[in-house]
C-alpha cells in the first residue's frame, strides 16, 4: 500500500489532542490553550523534518525520546527575536517609560518569552544608557532550554549585530552599537556592563505564578500563540504581578483583551501596546 506522502498530511482534532496530552503528562508542557492552526502546523514541519510519515510515529517517538521533543518543541516554540525588534516600541520607551522609571529606587521587570535574550539585553542597554541600570533587575524567562542557554551565553553573528545596530539607531539610539559587546574572530560576546542585570531562567508561562513587586513585564510576540482564554488568564498573572503604575508592554502586534482593559490597564501608547496598571 502507498504511503501518504508527508505534504498531503493532516492532524485531526482527536489526534491533536492526543499529542497534548502525551507531552502534558510526559514533559509537563502545556499547549491546550495554543491556537491550534499554527500548532498544527508547526508539527506538521516537524513530522517532515523527522523523516516521520504520520502524527501515529510522532506521539511514541516524543514519549520514548526526549530528543525527539526536544526537537518538536524548538519547531512550536518559535525562538525568532533582534536587538531592538520594532525600533518604535524602544523609542516610546525611551521617551515614555523610562523617564518614569527613573524617579524610583528600584526597577524589577519581566521578560517573558524572552527567546535567546536580544530583547532583556536591549531592555539592559536602555536602562544603562539612561543611567539607572545599577539599581535594576531584569528577569527573562521561556520556556525553551536551548534558547534560555543562548541567552544566558549571550554570543551573537555579524548579521545578528548588524541588525541590531540598524534597529537600535532607528528607535533613536546615539552611541556605537557595538561598544556593548567584546569581538571574539566571528562572534560578538556581549558586556558584562549589560548582562549584569539580567536573570535569565527556564519557566512555561502557562504553568507561572505571579511574580511580584514588578515595575514592567514585556511579553512580545508571544500572546500570537495563545487562544483567547490563555491570554487572558496570562493577563491576570500579570495584573497581580504589576505593582499599581506598572507597565505591560505587548508591542505592535498585539493587545490585550477587553475583558481587563476597563478595569485594571489603562491604554498609555496605542501603536505600541503598553498598558499601565491603574487602580480601579
Ligand atoms: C517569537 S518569540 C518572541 C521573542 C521576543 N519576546 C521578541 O518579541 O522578540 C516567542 C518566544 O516565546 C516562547 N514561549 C512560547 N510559549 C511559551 C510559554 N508557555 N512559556 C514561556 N515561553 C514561551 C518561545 O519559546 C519563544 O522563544
Amino acid at each position: 500500500m502507498a504511503t501518504q506522502g508527508v505534504d498531503a498530511l493532516t492532524i485531526s482534532d482527536l489526534e491533536l489532542d492526543l499529542l497534548i496530552k502525551a507531552i502534558y503528562h510526559r514533559y509537563g508542557f502545556d499547549f491546550s490553550h495554543y491556537k491550534r492552526d499554527s500548532l498544527r502546523r508547526r508539527i506538521l514541519l516537524s513530522i517532515k523534518k523527522m523523516n516521520l510519515s504520520s502524527i501515529s510515529q510522532l506521539i511514541p517517538n516524543i514519549l520514548w525520546d526526549p530528543q525527539a521533543f526536544e526537537r518538536l518543541l524548538e519547531e512550536i516554540s518559535v525562538p525568532v527575536t533582534e536587538f531592538f525588534r520594532d525600533p518604535d516600541f524602544y523609542h516610546a520607551l525611551r521617551e515614555k517609560i523610562i523617564p518614569v522609571l527613573k524617579t524610583y529606587p528600584k526597577i524589577r521587570i519581566w521578560v517573558v518569552g524572552c527567546a535567546t535574550g536580544e530583547e532583556a539585553y536591549s531592555l539592559a542597554l536602555l536602562l544603562h544608557e539612561a543611567g539607572i541600570s545599577h539599581h535594576a533587575i531584569i528577569y527573562a524567562s521561556d520556556f525553551n532550554q536551548t534558547a534560555i542557554t543562548a541567552a544566558q551565553q549571550g554570543i551573537y553573528s555579524d548579521k545578528q549585530i548588524e541588525l541590531g545596530e540598524h534597529n537600535y539607531r532607528m528607535s533613536g539610539g546615539q552611541k556605537p552599537f557595538s561598544q556593548y559587546f567584546k569581538k571574539n574572530q566571528m562572534h560578538w560576546h556581549i558586556s558584562d556592563t549589560l548582562s549584569q542585570h539580567i536573570h535569565f531562567f527556564v519557566q512555561d508561562l502557562t504553568q507561572a505564578e505571579p511574580m511580584p513587586h514588578l515595575h514592567m513585564i514585556c511579553c512580545r510576540n508571544l500572546f500570537i500563540y495563545f487562544d483567547k482564554h490563555l491570554q487572558v488568564k496570562s493577563s491576570y498573572l500579570f495584573s497581580e504581578s504589576l505593582l499599581t503604575g506598572g507597565y505591560l508592554a505587548l508591542g505592535p502586534k498585539e493587545s490585550l483583551g477587553t475583558q481587563l482593559i476597563p478595569k485594571v490597564f489603562q491604554l498609555v501608547d496605542e501603536h505600541n501596546r503598553i498598558y499601565r496598571k491603574w487602580p480601579s
